[in-house]
C-alpha cells in the first residue's frame, strides 16, 4: 500500500476506534495501539524510507497531521474522563449538609459543684484563701486537736470508717482547721476555706448520706470577735440566699468553739411566715459555728492571750437542697443525666 495511503488508513482506524473509548481502560488500550512506541501512528515514520525523493515532505506532513489528531483525541478524551471521574467521586461523596446535625451533649455542672464554686467566690471576694484538706485523716487531726479526746461523748455521732485505730475517713472539714493552724509556722493570721467531702457511719435516707461535703471557714487574727463571725455569716448569706435574707444565731455546742452557736437563716420559701419548708418555724437551720476554742489555739500553736478566732462549717448538699429545692441528697451522686438538665450552670 502506498504510504500515504496507510496514514490515511491509520487515520480512520483511529477515529473508528475513538468512538468506543468509554472509559480509562478503554483510553489506555487506544494508547497502546496508536501513540505508544510501538502504536501504529508512531511508527508512520518508518515508511518514509519506501516513499519518493519528491513525495517525502508531503508524507512527512500527512503522517504529522495523523499523529496531531490522534494525540489531540486522546489528551482531550483524558481530561474529560478524569473530570468525569472527579465529578462521579464528588457526588458519590457529598456531605449533605441539610441533614439535621447530631447535636453535642454539653454536660453540665452538678449543683453540687456549682454551689462549692459560689461559695469560694464569695469568700475569695473576701480576702480568703481556699485549702484543701485531705479525706484521709487521722484521729488526732480529725479529733485530738479539735478538743474530742477518745473517750468524749461527742464521737458517737461522728462515727466513721477506720484503716486502723489512727487513720480514718474524716467526719468533719474541721480537721482542716488544725492543719492551718500549725501548717502556719510563722502564728501569722489565717483567712482559709476549705471544701471537701466528709464521711460520718450515717443511714442512708432522704436527707443524709455517709458521704457527703462541707465548707469549713476559719479566721484567727488579733481582736477577731463574735460580732466578726455574724457580720461575716450574713454577708455570706445575703449573697448566696438574697439580699432580704436575714440570720439567727442560737446558741449551741462544738467541742472546738466556745461559745458555738447554730445559724439559721430566714426562710426564703414563705419569707418568714412559716412553711413546710421551714416547719413552720420562718427559720432554716444552714451551718454551726463558733469562736476558736482557746485550748484548741493553743493545742495548735496559737496564743489564746493574743489571738482568738472563729470557724464554720457548711453543708454543701444541705446548701444545694435548699437553693434548689432538691428533695433527695441521694440525687447529687447518682449520675443521672436527668437531674442535672434543670440546671443552668455557668
Ligand atoms: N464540724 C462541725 C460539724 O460537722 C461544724 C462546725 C464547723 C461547727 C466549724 C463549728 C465550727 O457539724
Amino acid at each position: 500500500m502506498d504510504p500515504i495511503q496507510t496514514a490515511d488508513s491509520v487515520l480512520n482506524e483511529a477515529l473508528d476506534a475513538e468512538k468506543e473509548v468509554k472509559d480509562q481502560n478503554d483510553l489506555s488500550l487506544f494508547y497502546n495501539r496508536f501513540l505508544s512506541k510501538k502504536g501504529k501512528a508512531s511508527t508512520l515514520m518508518t515508511l518514509m524510507k519506501e516513499v519518493k525523493a519528491e513525495h517525502k515532505a508531503a508524507f512527512g506532513k500527512k503522517v504529522n497531521e495523523v499523529k496531531a489528531s490522534i494525540v489531540s483525541f486522546y489528551e482531550a478524551k483524558k481530561k474529560e474522563l478524569e473530570q468525569k471521574e472527579l465529578e462521579e467521586k464528588l457526588r458519590k461523596e457529598r456531605i449533605d449538609i441539610t441533614l439535621p446535625g447530631k447535636g453535642n451533649l454539653l454536660g453540665r455542672k452538678n449543683p453540687f459543684y456549682q454551689i462549692i464554686d459560689e461559695v469560694e467566690d464569695i469568700f475569695v471576694s473576701m480576702g480568703y484563701q481556699i485549702v484543701s484538706g485531705r479525706d484521709v485523716e487521722t484521729d488526732h487531726f480529725n479529733f485530738e486537736l479539735l478538743n474530742v479526746p477518745k473517750d468524749h461523748p461527742s464521737r458517737d455521732m461522728q462515727d466513721t470508717f477506720y484503716f486502723d485505730a489512727e487513720r480514718l475517713l474524716r467526719t468533719q472539714t474541721s480537721a482542716a482547721q488544725a492543719h492551718a493552724m500549725l501548717e502556719n509556722a510563722e502564728k501569722t493570721p489565717i483567712k482559709m476555706i476549705c471544701p471537701g467531702k466528709a464521711y460520718r457511719r450515717d443511714d442512708d435516707d432522704m436527707t443524709h448520706s455517709h458521704q457527703f461535703a462541707q465548707i469549713e471557714g476559719l479566721v484567727v487574727d488579733k481582736g477577731i470577735s463574735l460580732a466578726n463571725l455574724k457580720a461575716t455569716l450574713e454577708l455570706f448569706v445575703k449573697k448566696m440566699f438574697g439580699e432580704k435574707r436575714e440570720i439567727r444565731l442560737r446558741s449551741s455546742y462544738f467541742p472546738f468553739t466556745e461559745p458555738s452557736v447554730e445559724v439559721d437563716v430566714s426562710c426564703f420559701s414563705c419569707q418568714g411566715k412559716g412553711c413546710p419548708m421551714c416547719k413552720d418555724t420562718g427559720w432554716i437551720e444552714i451551718l454551726g459555728a463558733g469562736m476558736v476554742n482557746p485550748k484548741v489555739l493553743s493545742m495548735c500553736g496559737y496564743d489564746p492571750e493574743v489571738y482568738s478566732g472563729f470557724a464554720f462549717g457548711v453543708g454543701v448538699e444541705r446548701v444545694a437542697m435548699l437553693r434548689y429545692g432538691i428533695d433527695d441528697i441521694r440525687r447529687f451522686y447518682q449520675n443521672d443525666v436527668r437531674f442535672l438538665k434543670p440546671f443552668p450552670g455557668k
